[in-house]
């Protein structure tokens, strides 16, 4: 009986962790801590970022985010966002870019 009450609290406790990780945007680096994530995924969408990277690395072309390559940190991350921006003319403004990069680093990359 003891034994049981003893478990139920240790779940307890794992459960209210899981919350604030989930709600928070603890774990993200200083760059993105101020990140519009809900306006980051949106641009994701609306310029059709991964319709292109499909084209080029197949499937539904998240492959292309390789958190071993040449990205290895946070500015470097959000520097290729610039660059795509730059590039194909997307006209996203510095915050917006930010937001694009901190959705791309939580669903990733995991750059802490
Ligand atoms: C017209 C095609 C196209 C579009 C649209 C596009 N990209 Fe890319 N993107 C590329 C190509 C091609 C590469 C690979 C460049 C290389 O390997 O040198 C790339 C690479 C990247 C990388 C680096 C991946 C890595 O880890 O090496 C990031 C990050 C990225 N794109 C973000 C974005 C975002 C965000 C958007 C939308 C706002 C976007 N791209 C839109 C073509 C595109």
């Amino acid at each position: 009986m003891t034994l049981l009450k003893k478990r139920s609290a240790g779940y307890g406790l794992g459960l209210i962790a899981l919350i604030l990780v989930a709600t928070t945007s603890w774990g993200q680096p200083a760059l993105f801590k101020e990140a519009d994530l809900k306006l980051g995924a949106e641009l994701v969408a609306a310029n059709k970022c991964e319709a292109c990277h499909a084209r080029r690395v197949g499937g539904d072309g998240t492959d292309i985010y390789n958190p071993q390559g040449r990205i290895n940190n946070p500015s470097l991350l959000r520097g290729m966002v610039e660059y795509c921006n730059t590039e194909l003319n997307l006209g996203l403004f510095p915050e917006e870019v930010t937001a694009v990069a901190a959705v791309l680093n939580r669903d990733h990359y995991k750059f802490k």
